[in-house]
C-alpha cells in the first residue's frame, strides 16, 4: 500500500452510528482513503466500543479504503483472525497488552496484514525498540485510550520527534501514526513533529459538514 503522506485517518468511534455508512461516505467525498477502527473491550480500557461486524460494515461502506484496526483489548492474539475476516488491512496491538509482543506481531503478519505496535502516553519508546524492525507502523497514543473527544497530550510532540529520530538512525521504514485529540488547531504541528498518519475522530465526525471538515484538515497537511 502506498499512500500520499501524511494521511488523515478518521476514527469512526465518533461517527453517528445511526448512519455510519453515510458518515463514512462523507469522509470519502473529502478524499479519505484510510479508516481507523477503535476496538475496546471494557477491560484494557474503561469503555466498550464495537467488534468485527462494525469493521465489516465500514469496509462495505468503503470497499476501497484502507482499514486500520486498533485493538484496545486484552489478549488481542485471540481476535486477530476475526478482524482479518472482517476486512482489516492493518492491525495494531498495544505494547501494554502483549507479553509476547514479537509473537503477536508475527501472528498478524502471517495473514499478510500490516502489523503495528501501540504505546500509551506513559510507555517509553525504549520498550518497543527491539520490535521496531518487525513492524510496519508505530501508533503513538496522544490521549489515554478509551474515549474520543479528549485533549491532545502535549508531551506527544517530543515522543513523535524521538520516534522519527529512532527510525532514521536505524534506517527503518515503519510509518508513524498518532491517535487522539488531533484537530484543526494542532494538526500542522503534529505533522511537523513527525506523524505520517493522523487519527481524527471528533474533529471529523462532530463537524457540521464532515466532507468540508475533511477537506479543511487535508488543506492543512498537504
Ligand atoms: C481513543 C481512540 C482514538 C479516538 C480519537 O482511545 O483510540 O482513536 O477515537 O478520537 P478523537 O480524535 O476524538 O480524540
Ligand atoms: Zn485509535
Amino acid at each position: 500500500m502506498n499512500f500520499e503522506l501524511p494521511v488523515l485517518a478518521p476514527s469512526i468511534l465518533a461517527a453517528d452510528f445511526t448512519q455510519l455508512g453515510n458518515d463514512i461516505k462523507d469522509t470519502l467525498k473529502g478524499g479519505v482513503s484510510w479508516i481507523h477502527c477503535d476496538i475496546m473491550d471494557g477491560h484494557f480500557v474503561p469503555n466498550i466500543s464495537y467488534g468485527p461486524s462494525i469493521v465489516q460494515a465500514a469496509k462495505k461502506a468503503a470497499p476501497e479504503a484502507f482499514m486500520d484496526v486498533h485493538l484496545m483489548i486484552e489478549n488481542p492474539d485471540d481476535y486477530v483472525e476475526n478482524f482479518v475476516e472482517a476486512g482489516a488491512d492493518l492491525i495494531s496491538v498495544h505494547y501494554e497488552t502483549c507479553p509476547h509482543l514479537h509473537r503477536s506481531i508475527q501472528n498478524i503478519k502471517k495473514y499478510g496484514l500490516m502489523a503495528s505496535v501501540v504505546v500509551n502516553p506513559a510507555t517509553s519508546l525504549q520498550n518497543i525498540e527491539p520490535i521496531l524492525e518487525d513492524v510496519d507502523l508505530v501508533l503513538i497514543m496522544s490521549v489515554n485510550p478509551g474515549f474520543g473527544g479528549q485533549s491532545f497530550i502535549e508531551s506527544s510532540y517530543e515522543k513523535l520527534r524521538q520516534l522519527a529520530e529512532m527510525r532514521e538512525e536505524k534506517e527503518l521504514g515503519f510509518l508513524i501514526e498518532v491517535d487522539g485529540g488531533v484537530n484543526l488547531k494542532n494538526i500542522e504541528k503534529v505533522v511537523e513533529a513527525g506523524a505520517d498518519v493522523l487519527v481524527a475522530g471528533s474533529s471529523v465526525f462532530r463537524a457540521e459538514n464532515i466532507t468540508a471538515r475533511v477537506e479543511e484538515l487535508h488543506s492543512k497537511i498537504r
